[in-house]
């Protein structure tokens, strides 16, 4: 019996897997870091085959997939099945797992728990949490624990509420300040790249440029390091309002519909299932059954 395990041991790198410290070459090489969210195995092997760098397993699962209004009823259960997925499809790309609301605010050590969860049960490669301050001692102690650490400083949905709703950060000269010092805590804490979403372009440039690790953008301009986009905004799956920062580069949702409309209107009209859809059985044993069930009723 050979004793070398078929997939790799949650936290080591894959055959193939794209190296973490690759990304900090992408950035000093000014080649731009491409990242897509996903929720399921085929999601993220379509991902893969495309060449993606990371797949962010977004908590967005909880308005693209579980029907929520928001990102926050999101739990940790809900996050691990949908990154186990994920990484069953996603081989080369990293796969960023979520922390979702209330997985890390508590304390450093429930952080470091539900970090080590992502890696041990759901095979991710790094997780993503939201926010500086009071954040930065998660991030320490989460990459103390061995875990690589994704920052998301700007628009920072858990807590939009906070922030006044939904809209862009770091308008003012002060917000914009604060967002680079946020940036740098960040990396100096250990992050190995930050997503600033829904800044200024030119703040993110300015702070992509002094910083040295990655920074991925969304509605950030194309001053950052890299781009990520929501699957369900950008294949126009998702039926809700898109941000105006998304480019629509399919429209999945219309076509969809119509195709499941066919076979609605196919199954009532009797066009489906065809013969070529349909199993026979040999002429013989189909007369020995019609013979058994014949008049009466079989005796099961
Ligand atoms: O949850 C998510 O999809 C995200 C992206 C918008 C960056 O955090």
């Amino acid at each position: 019996m050979s004793t070398r395990p078929r997939t790799p041991a949650p936290g080591t790198p894959a055959p193939g897997k794209l190296p973490i410290t690759e990304l900090a070459d992408l950035k000093a090489r000014r080649q731009p870091i491409t990242m897509v969210t996903a929720y399921d195995a085929p999601s993220g092997r379509l991902a893969d085959e495309a060449g993606v760098d990371m797949v962010l397993v977004g908590d967005s699962a909880a308005m693209t997939v579980l029907g929520h209004d928001s990102t926050v009823p999101a739990t940790m259960d809900e996050m691990i099945v949908l990154t186990r997925a994920v990484t069953r499809g996603a081989r080369r790309p990293l796969v960023v797992a979520d922390l979702p609301f209330g997985s890390y605010q508590v304390s450093d050590e429930e952080a470091i728990r539900n970090a080590i969860r992502f890696v041990k049960e759901a095979g991710a490669d790094a997780v993503k949490l939201e926010g500086a301050g009071p954040m930065l001692s998660r991030v320490e102690g989460i990459v103390a624990a061995g875990v690589p650490v994704m920052g998301h400083i700007g628009l920072t949905p858990q807590t939009a509420t906070m922030l006044g709703g939904f809209k862009a950060q770091g308008r003012s000269a002060e917000k914009a300040v604060r967002l680079m010092r946020d940036a740098f805590d960040l990396q100096a804490a250990g992050c190995f790249a930050i997503v600033l979403e829904a800044v200024p372009a030119v703040v993110a440039e300015r702070i992509s440029e002094r910083l040295e690790i990655p920074t991925i953008g969304i509605g950030a301009g194309r001053g950052t390091d890299g781009q990520v986009l929501v699957w369900h905004d950008m294949l126009g799956l998702y039926d809700g309002h898109a941000p105006r920062f998304v480019k629509r580069y399919a429209s999945l949702a219309g076509e969809i519909t119509s195709a499941l409309e066919r076979y609605v209107a196919d199954v009532r009209e009797g066009h489906f299932p065809e013969q070529v859809h349909t199993y026979s059985m040999p002429e013989e044993e189909l007369a020995e059954f019609e013979a058994a069930v014949g008049a009466r009723l079989p005796v099961i």
